[in-house]
């Protein structure tokens, strides 16, 4: 934290030294009712997938709205436990031996990917409520294969081919995750196709959870049909439903301030920022797409366009094409938007480039830094 006088310092958003990424908490709170709204009208319970954010700054004030975290693994367990503490689920496609008991001190749900690895580690999961990830096999988005995890061979999964008879007699709950920034009616599809699959083994489990990948609060998303989706599944099989978003809780909500470097001319017109797709917003060269930025449009839609790329040696680490109101230059600050999701939690210092600093905006718009990353981050993660 930056202590000025014993105070923490507020600034606007534009003296915020970049880069920088800064979370907006008016959008987030806005989020989070939607969320909390859906809790309390349908009795569902919802849960930060950390793997999108894990800002835990944030989780007490995440924790005032929904009902917990969801985790890959040991670690975004252990934060889940130590930062919100409140429900608090794992799913991971295999786990370590190492990781098993630390991880059922810390977890309420274990999700298993296989019947091996649930044969292997249930009698120390004898404390938490245990649940077998299915596969449904119903692909509905052909945008994103990479985000597909109905795609022929995957990895995750348990298709109902596989499935016993009867379950082992600790299994709780089912969990499917296959779903990418999808409405609500690719769930109800989704539904349809685990009742048809799966439906004959629901009436004896107390739990169904619906994964993540719901876009429930971009606007225009179907909260209705969502709602209704929801009592389906209570209503004809008694279950408690879960569903664990990370982009939903954190979508529009943050901000990465960069500034332009320098400006290059080589038959297209290329700003060099201070930030990198690579390294501070892997999704968009993964993806890939274009994030939003404050005040452009798309390319040739106002007087000014470029190429805006990044410091770094990697000849394809270009965030898109921009157009302005007016001539850019070194010095100039931009705001790319939407970059509170699945950019803090996947960036790396690639060339040695500097992590940004991560703020906090309030209500007001004043802006407090959370964290200042320096040398020593980059040189302690080698060796
Ligand atoms: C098992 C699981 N749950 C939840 C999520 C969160 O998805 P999203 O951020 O798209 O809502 C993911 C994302 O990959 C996931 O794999």
């Amino acid at each position: 934290m930056e202590a000025v006088e014993g105070k923490i310092r507020k600034q606007g958003m534009a003296e915020l030294k970049t880069p920088c990424y800064i979370i907006d908490e008016g959008r987030l709170k806005k989020n989070l009712e939607i969320l909390s709204q859906l809790e309390k009208e349908t009795g569902c319970k919802v849960l930060l997938a950390q793997k999108a954010f894990s800002c835990f700054y944030e989780y007490p004030l995440i924790g005032s709205y929904i009902s917990g975290t969801t985790a890959s693994g040991l670690y975004e367990a252990r934060l889940g436990r130590e930062e919100m503490n409140k429900e608090n689920h794992v799913f991971s496609p295999a786990y370590r031996e190492e990781d098993i008991e630390e991880l059922v001190g810390l977890c309420d749900h274990m999700i298993f990917n296989s019947f091996s690895q649930l044969e292997k580690y249930k009698e120390q999961c004898r404390g938490v409520s245990v649940g077998l990830r299915i596969n449904p096999e119903c692909s509905t988005q052909e945008g994103h294969a990479i985000y597909d995890p109905c795609a022929f061979g995957s990895r995750l999964g348990i298709r109902a081919e596989q499935f016993p008879e009867i379950l082992p007699e600790q299994v709780e709950g089912l969990h499917f995750h296959t779903l990418c920034e999808q409405d609500a009616d690719a769930l109800a599809v989704t539904l349809t196709a685990v009742e048809e699959k799966f439906g004959r083994w629901l009436p004896g489990l107390k739990w169904l959870n619906f994964g993540g990948g719901h876009h429930i609060t971009r606007e225009g998303y179907d909260l209705e049909l969502l709602k209704s989706c929801i009592r389906r599944m209570q209503e004809a099989y008694g279950l408690e439903i879960y569903l664990e978003p990370g982009e939903a809780v954190a979508l529009n909500a943050g901000y990465l301030a960069t500034t332009v470097l320098d400006v290059v001319e080589n038959g297209i017109t290329t700003l060099i920022l201070d930030v990198s797709a690579a390294c501070h917003m892997p999704d968009v060269l993964e993806m890939p797409y274009r994030p939003p930025l404050r005040d452009a449009g798309l390319p040739e839609e106002k007087p000014w366009t470029y190429r805006l790329s990044s410091n770094t040696c990697l000849a394809g680490d270009i965030i898109g094409d921009y157009s302005f109101d007016r001539e850019l230059r070194p010095g100039d600050r931009l705001y790319f938007e939407d970059m509170a999701i699945y950019s803090m939690v996947k960036n790396n210092t690639f060339n040695g480039i500097p992590l940004p600093s991560i703020a906090v905006m309030d209500e007001q718009g004043e802006c407090r830094i959370l964290r200042r990353f320096g040398y020593q981050d980059f040189k302690e993660r080698l060796a």
